[in-house]
């Protein structure tokens, strides 16, 4: 069985199972380690990579549910100028301290931002809801939003 999935503007053809959820295949099969594994449960955000510019979590759903469609990990998400801000804006506000829940965050700011390029606080609330931190970086997050939003 084989697997063709677009991922960062490349087509990878590669050999897992296409139940195989596809963080897997991101991780292990193709070395994109950005995407991070926490609950493995749709629970905490942290697997949440872009699916032709929707958040989506990675860590149940199929790799072969995303054949034909365009899947952006945290890793391409700077080749787009929001993705780039966005960054720019986690490092400049300090929105990180584990890391382990930014690359899932840095994903769906940017998928906010993209539909809405100045969203109200409580839009942003809304969007980071399913976005588990357990660090205690929410301040410095929503932070990085105002600024990645040109607002601080
Ligand atoms: S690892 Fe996917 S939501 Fe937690
Ligand atoms: S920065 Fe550590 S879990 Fe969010």
């Amino acid at each position: 069985m084989s697997l063709r999935l677009r991922i960062n503007g490349k087509t990878h053809d590669v050999e897992d199972d296409p139940d195989t959820p596809l963080i897997y295949v991101l991780r292990d099969t193709l070395k994109l380690r950005g995407t991070k594994l926490g609950c493995g449960l749709e629970q905490c955000g942290a697997c949440a990579v872009l699916v032709d510019g929707g958040v989506r979590l990675s860590c149940v759903s199929p790799a072969g549910t995303f054949e034909g469609q365009e899947i952006t990990t945290i890793e391409g998400l700077g080749a787009t100028p929001t993705g780039k801000r966005v960054q720019e804006a986690f490092v400049t506000e300090s929105a990180a301290q584990c890391g382990y829940c930014t690359a899932g965050l840095v994903v769906a700011v940017t998928a906010l931002l993209e539909e809405t390029p100045s969203p109200d606080p409580e839009k942003t609330r809304t969007a980071l809801a399913p976005h588990l931190c357990r660090c205690g970086s929410h301040p410095r997050i929503l932070k990085a939003v105002e600024t990645a939003a040109g607002r601080s």
